[in-house]
Order: C-alpha cells, then structure tokens, then sequence
C-alpha cells in the first residue's frame, strides 16, 4: 500500500478544543496535520489520528441543532428516508443532540453516541441509546438486543472512525437484508475545487470521494446505489449504500465517479496541486488581513468554527489581527479559540458597528449568515478564502 503525504498544515490543537482561560495553554495537546493518499485504495487521510476520547467526550461543544440550516436539513431527510423506505428498525450512528433522530417514533430508533452531553439529550427523549463509539462489539450487541436494522443513518461522522474496515464489516452485519445505510460527509471534490483545505482537522480523520468508498466497501459486500450532493457543511455527499447486489445501481453513481476521475481524484498530481494552491490561499489571507490591520482597521471573525482553527493555526492568524471571533454557541462564548487563543463572543455585543471587516469562519452558512446580517452588509464587509481570498458582498 503506497500513502503519499502531499499537504503539511502544521501543528494543530484539538479544533474543538475552547480553552476555559489562558491557565490551560500550556497542556494544549498539539499534534503535527498532514495528510495522505492512498494511491491503492484512492482514501485521502490525515497522517496521524488523534486519540477519539480526546475529542468526543463529555465536553463537546457542537451542536447539530443549533443552525437553522442543519435542523431544516435533518427534518428533510428524515421525512424523505420514511416515505422512500418505510423502516421499522433505525439507527442512527452519532446521534449528536437527536436532531435526526427525534423525527422518528422513540420505540423503532436506536441512539450510538459516544459524547456524554449528547447521549444523555437522546436519552432523556426516550430513545434506546448507546453511549459508545462505533465498533464491532457494539454491533454484535444490537443485533442481539433490537435485531437487525432497516435503516442506518450517519451524518458527519462515519469520516471520524479511524478504523474503517471494522466500521463498514460492523454495519454490514447490522444492517438488514434488504436495509440500507446512508451517511452524509463532506466531499472531496468540493473540498479541492473550493480550495477549502480547513475541512481538514483532527475529527476528519478522512475526507471521503466516491472513488475511495466504493472500493472500500466492497470489500465488505457493500455497494454504493445513489450518491446525492448536498450543499451543507461546505459541500458534502450523501451516500446509499445496500448489501451487494441487492439494489439497482442508480446514475448518480456513475455521474459522480465519472466526475471525480475528471478531477484526477485517482492520482496524486490532483493532491500536489491542491497543496500549491493552499499555501497560495495562506500567503494571500495574511498578505489581505495585514494590510486591513495596518490601516487600523478593526476586524474581528465571525463563527469559531473547527474549519477557523485550521485557518487560524496555519495561517498563524492570532489577537494580533482578529481582535476577537463572535459565535452563537453558548458553550463556545467566553472561551479561547484552540491554539491561537482569540477570545470568542457572543454576537451581542461583538458584532456592533465598531467591527470593519469580518472574517466569515462559517463560511459554509454565508447565506444564512448574510440574510441575518444585512445591516451590516450595507456598508461593510465579509472576507472569505473560499475558493479565494476575497471581500463577499
Ligand atoms: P460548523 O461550521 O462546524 O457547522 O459550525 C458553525 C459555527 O458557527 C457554530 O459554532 C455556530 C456558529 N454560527 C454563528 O455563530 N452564527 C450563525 O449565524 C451561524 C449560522 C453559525
């Protein structure tokens, strides 16, 4: 098996990792970001993994609820698999706070989440939950306690699991004989054609393409039948997937890997280029944000994000620049941005007029972002690195 390193972030902290006060900076855990590809099975992965407890415990700060955009997108889908499939027996894999899973009656779904905050939310609602990572044991243990699954759902999560052959074997066993498993993640092509490289972080442990899924699920006798292509979390894919030969294949499979091979996903120049063109992006962001900041311009960021640590640490982007970073989560608020420790704010009173430009780190909700926030719109400006460095007006 021939892994090529081909992009260097530097080092990194945990993204999701707020510090409480400056106290904790000095055992911040640090790891070295880069990322591989496999020339054989076609998966682009980070070179290193982070311990899973160190980032999904109690503590975890991401809410899936807490954007409009996310709980519109999980009502929808929920609906859609219903109607589409009639499952009697759910599950769902990363539960997160029961956005999904609350559309479904509390007596056919089943909750596997490893983050305790989040476990305790889906089981207070009712829902059988585990509070577990996903692994071969915990598959073996439904079976034998609910049963075998019509419907397996996953939204960003699968692309966590460092282990993905265990993963992809677990759900084949769990999963019923005419059941289907559908897991949402960001896509690689968008990522490459955005130029969007702060997808990558310590929870991506891998950034999936078609390509690359397809070749590793069939080695557990699955196949993909549909791939549809969502907007959300900066472009991502949803993935059907059914035991092999138990469906029709449908286009959209075909359509996307056709794309992908376009794109040159199967061979490592794509990912050369990608790397040229990140440190590109980097060079061009500080050279902008220097020249605001020489100016005296104040300019703060808007949505602490894991996507702005990856920014922010490898762009080296600290107080200097961004006075602060304004961000709706209150778990988030009064705490310091993991590694490059900018203070985060609620948006009242931190996005008021004093702020002349605001680097937008939730780039992926511009819209919605954009329609809450067109007083601001009028006579100031928004700064994105997606897929260039530019003002968005
Ligand atoms: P995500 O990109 O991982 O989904 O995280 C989005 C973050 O952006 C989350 O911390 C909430 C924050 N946010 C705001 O502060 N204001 C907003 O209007 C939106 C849409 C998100």
């Amino acid at each position: 098996m021939a892994k090529i390193n081909f992009l260097d972030l530097g080092m990194q902290p945990i993204a999701n990792n707020f510090l409480s006060d400056k106290s904790e900076i000095d055992d911040e855990y640090k790891f070295h970001l880069t990322v591989v590809f496999d020339d054989e099975s076609k998966l682009v992965s980070l070179s290193d993994f982070v311990p899973p407890d160190l980032m999904f415990n109690d503590s975890y700060v991401y809410h899936s609820s807490l954007s409009k955009t996310m709980r519109d997108h999980f009502k929808e889908i929920a609906t859609s698999l219903t109607k589409e499939f009639s499952p009697k027996k759910i599950l769902e894999i990363g539960s997160n706070d029961g956005v999904f899973l609350k559309n479904f009656n509390k007596n056919d779904a089943i909750s596997v989440e490893p983050c305790g905050n989040f476990a305790k939310m889906t089981c207070a609602m009712g829902y059988s939950t585990y509070q577990k990572f996903w692994n071969a044991q915990l598959a073996e243990d439904i079976v034998e306690n609910h049963g075998k699954q019509d419907l397996i759902f996953s939204a960003n999560c699968i692309c966590h699991i460092h282990n993905l052959e265990e993963a992809f074997e677990s759900i084949s066993r769990v999963m019923s004989e005419r059941g289907t498993f559908i897991f949402e993640d960001p896509s690689l092509l968008k990522m490459m054609s955005r130029r969007s490289y702060d997808q990558i972080y310590d929870e991506h442990a891998h950034i999936f393409s078609v390509l690359a899924l397809k070749n590793l699920l069939l080695k557990h006798s699955l196949e993909i039948f549909r791939v549809e292509n969502l907007n959300v979390h900066g472009g991502s894919n949803r993935i059907f997937v059914c035991h092999s030969n138990s469906r029709s294949i449908e286009y959209s499979v075909q359509e996307n890997l056709f794309r992908e091979r376009e794109a040159g996903l199967d061979t490592i120049d794509a990912y050369k280029r990608f790397s040229y063109d990140v440190e590109k992006s980097k060079n061009q962001l500080v050279d902008l944000l220097n020249e605001l900041k020489r100016k005296d311009y104040k300019i703060i960021s808007y949505g602490a994000t894991s996507k702005s640590t990856t920014v922010f640490n490898y762009c080296e982007i600290d107080t200097s620049i961004i006075d602060y970073i304004v961000d709706t989560t209150p778990a988030k608020q009064g705490k310091l941005s993991p590694g490059m420790h900018i203070p985060v704010k609620s948006p009242e009173p931190g996005f008021d007029e004093t702020v002349d430009y605001a680097f937008l780190g939730a780039w992926n909700y511009e819209k919605e972002i954009a329609d809450k926030e067109k007083e601001f719109l009028k006579n100031k400006r928004f700064i994105t690195h997606v897929p260039y460095v530019r003002f968005i007006k």
